[in-house]
């Protein structure tokens, strides 16, 4: 667990970091967070992490509190602080803001309030390519979620239900499909491989904008793997070579199960183990 945190200027003890009940994150889910790898103490892709803040708090009209700078500076310190953690060889920094204490519960902005800054360093079980290669397991269902999911809104309940639906089927995860299209997974973006071309669905307000998502996308490319960023059909996954899910914390997840069905005969496939091999190496050339 984070043994140090940052609140509102504060560095101090998990334990007391504390919020009022009238903080509008906990009261209406009013806020919006990121999650930041770090590997080997080396914070990744910060300059995307920080835009894609930026355009949550653009979306929701809350004022980014603080500048790249201040960001930057706070993880260092945050970092500095939790030496145990940071100097695992990964870990995540898990950002907050929320639009703050208001005296009373209503629905309206008022700006004069100033919002709650929350930061703290995650674990992250260090990912064992064994344990990845042996693959996940899912089921497609109903993404009945809003129509701004490219905001990273603490408001997770949809994403909770849906996860709760997977894990009471006895998969892993699911699949979001919306009007007979696939969005994205519960807390990752979908790629499927058919006929060595990659495939995922272009950015909308139907999925977050995922970071591995594009650096997936740029690895493949710079290796002359062929990307399409297009609509794909429910139908679509039936036929696919391959499916992954992919994220900051989870990184290039095989699905080797879907709906019941085996996908590419179960295990991870060939286009995986290439691209996990081509992640892999960016991964050391960031810590070295
Ligand atoms: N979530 N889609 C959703 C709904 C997500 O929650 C996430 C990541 C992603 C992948 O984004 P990225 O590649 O930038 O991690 C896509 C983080 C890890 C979380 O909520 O913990």
């Amino acid at each position: 667990m984070p043994g140090t945190v940052y609140l509102n200027g504060d560095y101090l003890p998990l334990e007391d970091a504390k919020v009022s009940v009238m903080d509008r994150g906990f009261l209406f889910g009013d806020g919006v967070y990121e999650v930041i790898p770090v590997y080997d103490g080396k914070l990744v892709g910060l300059k995307k992490h920080l835009q894609r803040l930026q355009n949550s708090l653009d979306r929701v009209t809350l004022d980014n509190p603080l500048s790249a700078e201040q960001w930057l500076s706070l993880f260092s310190s945050l970092l500095d602080k939790n030496t145990e953690q940071a100097g695992q060889p990964e870990s995540a920094i898990y950002l907050q803001i929320t639009r703050g204490v208001y005296p009373k519960r209503d629905l309206v902005i008022d700006p004069q309030y100033p919002p709650t800054v929350f930061a703290m360093v995650l674990p992250v079980t260090p990912p064992d390519l064994d344990r990845i290669s042996a693959g996940i397991t899912a089921i497609t269902v109903d993404d009945f979620r809003w129509n701004a999911c490219d905001i990273k809104s603490t408001s997770l309940i949809g994403n909770v239900m849906l996860k709760q639906q997977a894990r009471a089927a006895g998969v892993d995860d699911a699949i979001l499909i919306r009007d007979g299209l696939v969005t994205e997974g519960t807390a990752s973006n979908v790629f499927l491989v058919k006929d060595e071309v990659l495939v995922t669905p272009p950015t909308s307000r139907c999925l977050l904008p995922g970071i591995t998502r594009d650096l997936v996308i740029e690895i493949a490319k710079n290796n002359t793997i062929l990307v399409e960023e297009r609509e794909i059909k429910q139908g679509e996954l039936d036929q696919a070579d391959e499916i992954w899910m992919t994220s900051s914390t989870r990184e290039i997840a095989p699905v080797i199960q879907l709906d019941g069905k085996a996908v590419s005969q179960g295990r991870a496939g060939d286009m995986w183990k290439h691209i996990t091999g081509l992640y892999q190496q960016y991964k050391q050339s960031i810590r070295a």
